[in-house]
């Protein structure tokens, strides 16, 4: 099944890069656009881009299903970054201004 006319991109072509991207890092955000760029194409048109959302959405929740996705372990939880106030300090800093 075509998903994408402009470029001729097949449901088992975005099945494919998923998988890859995937078992590369199972916690990286998949797009579209990232699909494309990994088969050496880009979005024309974009109307494709609502179906591969939703073709990539399912594909990730079936290998997860499948029990593909490794445990999240603490030491990969993202730390804060350093030096960024807080939102509520951002906040008061613009209304003083
Ligand atoms: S249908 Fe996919 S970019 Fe146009």
């Amino acid at each position: 099944m075509i998903v994408c006319h402009c470029n001729v991109i097949t449901l088992a072509d975005i099945h494919s890069v998923v998988d890859e991207l995937f078992d590369a890092d199972p916690w990286r955000v998949i797009t579209p656009g990232l699909v494309y760029m990994t088969l050496g194409k880009r979005g024309r048109c974009c109307g494709c881009f609502p179906n591969a959302v939703r073709v990539i959405e399912d594909r990730v929740a079936s290998r997860r299903t499948a029990g593909d996705l490794p445990a999240r372990s603490p030491s990969r939880e993202p730390a804060e970054a350093p030096g960024v106030p807080a939102t509520a300090t951002v906040i008061k800093l613009r209304r003083s201004a």
